[in-house]
């Protein structure tokens, strides 16, 4: 099993060795590697069953170190950068020769990032490369919010887990890039697009089109709870199989419904916090898919800021595409 600490010297060596260490984020934690050492971003392919046509983020800590490593910023994203690095926000950007097509999968743009975590960017400003890293779970399945999440499903697979806490934004980073003049949102996450069209007049939002090749990791099934996981209105949904006898678990924003008293329940946020019900809303996925019920009924959140990013990610659980 892998130990869980605070030592980022630890980390540090370990890295630097060519070995994976989780860490945290603000987002979800993320399985790191040295992205210039490519038998460790093999090591990543391998212990997350990453299929490895889907690309890497790179993580570091500085916009002087992004641009070591891609070949220009266009000026819509850098005014992004600007605004809202360390933080949730993923650009698309050329990649100079240093990054390996095994990050990128071949694609001419890597994903970049700085992440708002002060352990991660303690451990990023002490290492003279940056970090490739994809969420810390096994492919397909719900991401981590919590050193124990890893633990659970990855701590076989790598030798130490970085901890910070639980994570403060819940949702995968929100990824930008641009085409042609257009800026475009590949994947709607914790950045609420609202902020990013503060700065950028006018975005076109692609994350739906799962059968994107310029997104290949938005697959149909990501994110998904092993048990049977259904979004609908939920004053039908629990009738219904009530009716029909089925012991289901109970996942909603803010309403409490009557239930038999065994039968699970959680709400994302009390007060209706979008902001609150992201970070919520992973850990209670896994606990709700790791409890007694035969399948798991939730609502869709109000299609607004957040409310986007995870209704995105609840489509994905349901496998709605
Ligand atoms: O918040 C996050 O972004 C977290 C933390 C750890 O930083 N990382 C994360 O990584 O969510 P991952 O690998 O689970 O998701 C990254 C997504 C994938 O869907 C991948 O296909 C897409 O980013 N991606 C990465 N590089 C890309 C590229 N060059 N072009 C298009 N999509 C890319
Ligand atoms: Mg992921």
């Amino acid at each position: 099993m892998a130990v869980i600490g605070k030592d980022i010297a630890e980390a540090k060596q370990l890295l630097s060795e060519g070995d994976l260490v989780a860490i945290p984020t603000e987002t979800v934690y993320g399985l790191a590697g040295n992205a210039l050492n490519d038998q460790a971003v093999a090591k990543i392919f391998e212990a997350k069953n990453r299929p490895s046509f889907d690309p890497l983020i790179l993580h570091t800590n500085s916009l002087e170190k992004v641009k070591s490593f891609v070949r220009e910023i266009p000026q819509s994203l850098e005014e992004l950068a600007k605004a809202f690095w360390p933080g949730p926000l993923t650009l698309l950007l050329p990649k100079k020769e240093i990054i390996s097509d095994l990050v990128t999968a071949g694609l001419e743009r890597v994903a970049v990032r700085i992440p708002q975590h002060p352990i991660a960017l303690e451990l990023l400003g002490e290492l003279d490369f940056p970090l490739a890293a994809p969420s810390a779970n096994p492919f397909g399945y719900i991401s981590p919010t919590q050193a124990g999440h890893v633990q659970a499903q990855l701590g076989d697979k790598i030798q130490y887990i970085l901890d910070g806490g639980a994570c403060q934004v819940g949702l995968e980073s929100t990824i930008v890039g641009m085409e042609e003049d257009q800026v475009v949102i590949y994947r709607m996450g914790g950045l609420d697009l609202r902020e990013i069209e503060k700065i950028v007049i006018k975005v076109e939002v692609r994350s739906h089109s799962s059968s994107n090749p310029a997104a290949p990791g938005l697959l149909k099934s990501h994110y998904a709870p092993r048990k049977p996981f259904l979004v609908g209105d939920l004053q039908k949904l629990i009738p219904e199989y009530l009716e029909k006898g089925e012991r289901f678990a109970v996942l909603s924003l803010a309403r409490k419904f009557p239930l038999p008293a065994d039968f699970p329940q959680y709400q994302l946020s009390e007060s209706a916090d979008l902001a609150e019900a992201a970070r919520h809303l992973f850990g209670y996925m896994r606990s709700l898919d790791e409890s007694n019920v035969n399948l798991i009924l939730a609502e869709w959140m109000p299609e607004e800021g957040l409310g986007r990013a995870i209704n995105d990610r609840l489509r994905r659980a349901a496998a709605l595409g």
